[in-house]
Formats: structure tokens, C-alpha cells, sequence
């Protein structure tokens, strides 16, 4: 969405994956703060998203929406400042029709959705200075075409109020889904391309509740050509740090992430992270990788459906290489600079957990554990941007 925002994939943390229902304006604060001490902020994670169960389900005699005072007793405004007064960025979760998904399975009473309050709305986010909105379709009825016009009428709502805000949304909840395959790159900055993301590497889901990590995996590569600057596909927020799968499969799924073009949207409890967790979320070379400012996603190039290579051209020529090993065993994957766009014969492979460089004439290539993924920056020689990777079809996930 050309909006002026989001020109590469946002960073941040969201309340959801960790505490669901249970926030208020203490915990989320204690989370800012954290952001700021653990030097995640001056990372790039800088939006604080507040999700669901944050509103009084009755609007207010104007009709406008409230906080919810026994949560958030200072007020949504106050959040706002004390976000800003420390250099992140406030996010908020509302729904257009219905009740939030939440609200819909009884978590939280009342139903509060934008829906014909848009303008109203979004003028009320801009004057509590929100820089993020969550927009989740959570209704049991609808169309696709329903859901269209709706999440485009919040789009210039939000244009309107003339406030620079970010705007993700979910048409995959619950019913109505759209599906991965409609590009929402006319609609939103961000568009969930899957059911809910758990902390578990597989699911056996395709695109059902709960979707594992492989499992999003599958269903978000097929379309890296809706992703640039401006408009990526979102597979959700990260689970690292939340336990249900080895530190190989965490690692994979933050190099992953980073690879696709994700948002880099944290959901663990960043008071209290390991060093493991740390290591992942604060990895300089994958987040450079993610915030590229060409901001293309990773391009399946080979893949046997378990040994897959993906390439990610980057903005100074150098392109990033993954090679995802998706089998239960370990595994060599190997690939050429020719084969993910470069030209020459010498060429740097930064390794990006190890930070570590080797030389190459060509080959990429490494030995790969159950569920892991080697990332390779690959520098020198020169581009051939028409030979960046194999598109597949979003709709076939057939190579083309
Ligand atoms: C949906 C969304 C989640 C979260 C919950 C809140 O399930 O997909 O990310 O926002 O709603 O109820």
C-alpha cells in the first residue's frame, strides 16, 4: 500500500502469542521498557501492539471507543505518550463487524466493531497517537468481496485522518477467509497469509488452526511476488522464545521470518529472555537481511520439498541464501551464486549465525540439521536481476 509506511517489514512485539487477554497498561509499560533495556528497540523493534481485550465493549456517549479503565486506568492516550516519550510506536487490534475473535469465542464480553464508525474511529486512534492498526476480520459471515470493501474502507479512514499508520490486517480468521491467494497489496501494508501461528514447528495443518512454523512456511513462499516496499504478506508474529520447539527450529523459524520479508513482530515475554531467545531475536545480520530496503522477499530457487533454497536479492547487490533443511534427518543443500542471480567466480558467504566469512568460486553449500536453516550473505561478483529465483504460483505453488 503506497501509504508512505511500512516501506520495510515492521518490527516489534505484540501482547497476543504470551498473554492473550491478560494485559493492562502495567504489563504492556513493563514490555516498552524491556524493548528499550534489552537494546531490541535500537534493533528496529519499535512498535508496541496491543491486541485484542484492550476496550470498554460500550462506546462512550459520543460513540467513540474507550479504553477498557480497569486495564488501562491512565487511558489509551497515556499509553500513546509513554510509548513515544521512549521511542517506539503505539499499535492497536480492532475488528470491523461483529465482536473481536476474543469476544466471538466468549473470552470478553460486548462487540465494539469499526464498522460504519470507521471515520470516527480512525480519528480517535490518530488523537491517541496510534502508529499501528491491527484490523482483524473475525465475523462468521461475509465474502471475500464483503471483506474487500470493508478493510479498504479502514484504509481511508485512515488516510483521512492524515496520521502516518501502519495497517495490517487479518482477513483469515475464523470464517470468511479469504485465503493466501488474493495480493492485499491494494488494501493494507501487512495481510496475514494464514490461520494462528502456535509455538510448534508442525502442526500438520495446511491452513487450518493452529498453524506450525513449516506448515506457514509452505503456504507464505509461494507468494513472494505480492511482497515490496510498502505491502508484505504477513505469516504471523514470531513464536521465539515460547518454548514447543528445539533452538534449531527457533532458529529457522527467525531466519525464515527474516528471509520472507516478515514482520519481525515479537510475542514472547521480553522481560525475562533467555540468552538463547536473545541470540535469535537480536541477530544484526538476519535483521539486516529483513529490513533491506529493497524490501523483495525470498524466492524459492530448488527445492525437493525438503531441501529448499531460498534467495533474497538485497539492495547493495548482495543476495541472501537460505538453505532450509524441511527433512527429520541432516542434510547437505547445496546451490550456485549463478543459480541465486550472481555473476562471477569469487565470491564472500557471510554466514549469518556465525557471523563467519568463507570464500567461494561458486558453489553454496552446507550441511544442514533436521528443521534447520543456513543463511549465507553472498557478496562479490556481479547481479543478474532477471535470474533471482524461480516464481512459483501463488494459486498452484507450482514452479511457473
Ligand atoms: C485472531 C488473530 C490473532 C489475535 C486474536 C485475538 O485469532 O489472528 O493474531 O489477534 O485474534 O483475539
Amino acid at each position: 500500500l503506497a501509504n508512505g509506511v511500512a516501506r520495510v517489514p515492521p518490527m516489534g512485539w505484540n501482547s497476543w502469542n504470551s498473554f492473550g487477554c491478560n494485559i493492562n497498561e502495567t504489563l504492556i509499560r513493563q514490555m516498552a521498557d524491556a524493548l528499550v533495556s534489552s537494546g531490541m528497540r535500537d534493533l528496529g523493534y519499535q512498535h508496541v501492539v496491543v491486541d485484542d481485550c484492550w476496550f470498554n465493549p460500550n462506546r462512550d456517549a459520543a460513540g467513540d471507543l474507550q479504553g477498557d479503565p480497569s486495564r488501562f486506568p491512565s487511558g489509551m492516550r497515556a499509553l500513546g505518550d509513554y510509548l513515544h516519550a521512549r521511542g517506539l510506536k503505539f499499535g492497536l487490534y480492532q475488528v470491523p463487524v461483529d465482536r473481536t475473535c476474543a469476544q466471538y469465542f466468549g473470552a470478553y464480553p460486548g462487540a465494539t466493531g469499526s464498522q460504519g464508525h470507521e471515520a470516527q474511529d480512525a480519528r480517535q486512534f490518530a488523537a491517541w497517537g496510534v502508529d499501528y492498526l491491527k484490523y482483524d476480520w473475525c465475523s462468521p459471515n461475509g465474502t471475500i468481496q464483503d471483506q474487500v470493501t470493508t478493510f479498504a474502507k479502514m484504509r481511508d479512514a485512515l488516510a483521512a485522518t492524515g496520521r502516518p499508520i501502519v495497517y495490517s490486517i487479518n482477513p483469515n480468521s475464523i470464517h470468511a477467509k479469504t485465503g493466501p491467494q488474493r495480493n492485499w497489496g491494494d488494501v493494507a501494508n501487512l495481510w496475514r497469509t494464514t490461520e494462528d501461528i502456535t509455538n510448534a514447528w508442525d502442526t500438520g495443518q495446511s491452513n487450518g488452526y493452529p498453524m506450525g512454523i513449516q506448515n506457514i512456511v509452505n503456504v507464505t513462499v509461494p507468494l513472494a511476488n505480492y511482497a515490496g516496499p510498502g505491502s508484505f504478506n504477513d505469516p504471523d508474529m514470531l513464536e521465539v522464545g515460547r518454548g514447543g520447539m528445539s533452538d534449531t527450529e527457533m532458529r529457522s523459524h527467525f531466519a525464515l521470518w527474516a528471509m520472507l520479508a516478515a514482520p519481525l513482530i515479537a510475542g514472547n515475554d521480553v522481560r525475562s529472555m533467555t540468552s538463547a531467545t536473545q541470540t535469535i531475536l537480536k541477530n544484526q545480520n538476519l535483521i539486516a537481511i529483513n529490513q533491506d530496503s529493497l524490501a523483495l522477499q525470498a524466492r524459492q530457487v530448488s527445492g525437493d520439498g525438503s531441501r529448499r533454497v531460498l534467495a533474497k536479492p538485497l539492495a547493495n547487490g548482495d543476495v541472501a541464501v537460505a538453505l532450509f533443511n524441511q527433512s527429520g534427518s541432516t542434510a547437505t543443500i547445496s546451490t550456485t551464486a549463478a543459480a541465486v542471480g550472481k555473476s562471477g567466480s569469487s565470491f564472500t558467504l557471510r554466514d549469518a549465525w556465525t557471523n563467519t566469512t568463507t570464500s567461494s568460486t561458486g558453489t553454496i553449500s552446507a550441511s544442514v540439521p533436521a528443521h534447520g536453516t543456513v543463511v549465507y550473505r553472498v557478496s562479490g561478483g556481479g547481479t543478474v536481476p532477471s535470474n533471482t529465483g524461480t516464481l512459483v504460483s501463488a494459486a498452484s505453488g507450482k514452479c511457473l
